[in-house]
């Protein structure tokens, strides 16, 4: 039987009239059929996310106080096992509001499996998605290699957010729901193990 283990699903994109929560609940279908994974939906527009940061480093303060309208997405993320992010792209890159959540966290992300559902005009969120890999190697999270990408995603959706062919999309989301699984799995073991540093 396969070990289920906990994926967080975060809507990245704030902005009034997004698309991103039609596509958090297109891949959060995709997920809970999956089978490997209790999932939880967390969405950035609904977290505060102030951008002064804490005055001290993460690496000196890794648990600094949190205004408490961050501390939902803090637990879940805590707790994950894994974590999907449903990001747009934004002048080739990601919005600030995921930046910003990523950088009031630290060991919050470490050891854990990252996958990316992109979206956007023609590139398909794949800046945005490339971006953010470089970001968690230094947070010591792991990329999955696979992901799924929308390129002109208003042209693949219909006006009920449905796929007007789903099953290419699909197959990529279960492809990259075995490597996150196979990935998370692996971590979950290792974060036990004492890291040297
Ligand atoms: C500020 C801004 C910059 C954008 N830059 C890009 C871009 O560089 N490449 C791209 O393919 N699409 C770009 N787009 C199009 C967005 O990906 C598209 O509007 C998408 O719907 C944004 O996601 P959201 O609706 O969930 O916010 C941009 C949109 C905005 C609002």
């Amino acid at each position: 039987m396969t070990e289920r283990l906990r994926l967080a699903v975060i809507t990245t994109s704030v902005r009034d009239g997004r698309f991103g929560p039609v596509v958090t609940e297109w891949f959060t279908d995709q997920a809970a059929s999956h089978g490997g994974f209790d999932v939880t939906t967390i969405d950035l527009a609904e977290v505060d996310l102030p951008h002064e940061l804490p005055a001290a480093p993460p690496l000196f303060e890794p648990h600094p106080v949190r205004p408490a309208g961050m501390a939902e997405f803090t637990r879940v993320i805590g707790e994950a096992d894994a974590i999907v992010l449903v990001v747009p792209e934004y002048n080739r890159s990601y919005p600030s509001s995921i930046k910003a959540a990523i950088d009031w966290h630290f060991t919050e992300w470490a050891g854990k499996a990252i996958g990316f559902v992109g979206y956007s005009g023609g590139s398909g969120g794949l800046l945005a998605i490339e971006g953010l890999r470089q970001v968690f190697n230094e947070l010591d999270a792991h990329t999955v290699r696979e992901y799924v990408s929308f390129p002109r995603y208003y042209l693949l959706f219909d006006e009920n957010g449905k796929l007007h062919a789903p099953e290419e999309p699909a197959a990529a989301a279960a492809t990259m729901l075995d490597r996150v699984h196979w990935w998370a799995s692996a971590l979950t073991a290792a974060r036990s193990v004492p890291i040297a540093v």
